[in-house]
């Protein structure tokens, strides 16, 4: 798959036959015009803010999911191309704030925005956005409004409830995988359900669709969370070892807590203390990378891949239901 030349080609397609990667990357060229031509403000510095993360990098991996399930319709026509510009530029405002919430200073190989402005700036401009997306998709009409706000909602439900330790009583990794779901899940399931509708499917495949789009955006968290803890900053374009940093109950950590091995010892008080040092935190890193926690982590992601597969099986074969399976293999062993 053929991208912008700022954007990482870390979730290739080489699947893809030569006519879907063709209209694939004619409708991402697409979705980043109307990115740019509606990102852009009155205020010079209000249009560098906004386009900031879209210009410095980025996967596109949710608009190109748009477009790949309007493939399993009728494929891709306006509607979809702003679906999916409306998405991804739901996803950018989120990475706004997000940076903020988790004080990171790296973003797409570039400055995040609170590093780059500062925090009120970076979540200004996140609302902003988030404006935009709105904008773009009440164009699409009321049911894609509709959507579009129970996403926003349960994305940022996801996210409070990422910064907030689990509840006293509730089970920790189910505590997590709610987090996943919300935080992650929702708006990469829309993503999927826009472009199944968009692509003129019948209710069974927009909801088929859907349910992919949830369990891989689930599985493309997992991933993520794997990644802050075994991948390279020039990877991913991200400081590793921010989750941490941060005190999140990732899976790995989760893992690593619940081991009963007295070789774990030493692991367990780090997670339990403060990984703002950094000695204490590459450590922790160092001894979490070779642990069977992570193992379990990534057997989990790929079950929950191997899930999102299996909710694609009321579809019939064909082009777009290769790409769809490529993807989330693309998702589960991607490394940025
Ligand atoms: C980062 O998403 C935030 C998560 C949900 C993990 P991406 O990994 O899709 O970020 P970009 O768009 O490629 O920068
Ligand atoms: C972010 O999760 C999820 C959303 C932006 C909604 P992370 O905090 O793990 O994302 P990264 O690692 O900073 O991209
Ligand atoms: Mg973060
Ligand atoms: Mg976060
Ligand atoms: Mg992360």
């Amino acid at each position: 798959m053929t991208r912008t030349p700022s954007t990482t080609p870390s979730l290739a397609l080489p699947q893809v036959s030569e006519a879907l990667s063709a209209r694939l990357t004619a409708g991402l060229e697409r979705v980043e015009r109307l990115i740019v031509d509606r990102a852009r403000n009155d205020s010079d510095f209000i249009t560098e803010a906004n386009l900031h993360l879209a210009r410095a990098g980025g996967k596109r991996f949710r608009p190109v999911l748009t477009m790949l399930a309007s493939e399993l319709g009728e494929g891709i026509d306006d509607r979809v191309v702003a679906a999916a510009a409306g998405v991804e530029l739901t996803h950018l405002a989120s990475l706004y704030h997000d940076d903020v919430m988790d004080e990171a200073d790296l973003r797409r190989g570039a400055p995040s925005a609170n590093a780059r402005y500062d925090n009120s700036t970076a979540i200004l401009v996140g609302d902003l956005l988030f404006g935009t997306a709105s904008d773009i998709i009440a164009d699409l009409g009321p049911e894609a409004v509709k959507i579009q706000a129970r996403t926003f909602i349960r994305l940022c439900s996801g996210q409070i409830r990422d910064d907030r330790p689990c509840p006293e009583g509730q089970d920790t990794r189910e505590y997590y995988r709610g987090v996943l779901a919300d935080k992650t899940g929702v708006l990469v399931a829309t993503a999927a359900r826009y472009g199944a509708m968009y692509g003129g499917c019948s209710p069974d495949v927009v909801a088929a669709a859907t349910e992919y789009g949830e369990r891989l955006g689930v599985a493309f968290q997992l991933a993520d969370d794997l990644i802050d803890i075994a991948s390279e900053s020039g990877e991913t374009g991200k400081t590793p070892g921010t989750d941490l940093r941060e005190g999140k109950r990732t899976l790995p950590v989760l893992n690593a807590l619940a081991s009963t091995d007295p070789a774990d010892a030493e692991l367990q008080e780090l997670l339990r203390s403060d990984l703002r040092d950094q000695d204490r935190l590459d450590r922790a890193l160092e001894l979490l990378r070779d642990h069977s926690a992570m193992a379990a982590a990534r057997e989990e992601t790929l079950a929950v891949g191997r899930g999102a597969v299996e909710a694609l099986a009321p579809l019939p074969d064909g082009d777009a239901k290769t790409a769809l399976i490529a993807l989330m293999d693309g998702v589960v062993h991607r490394v940025g």
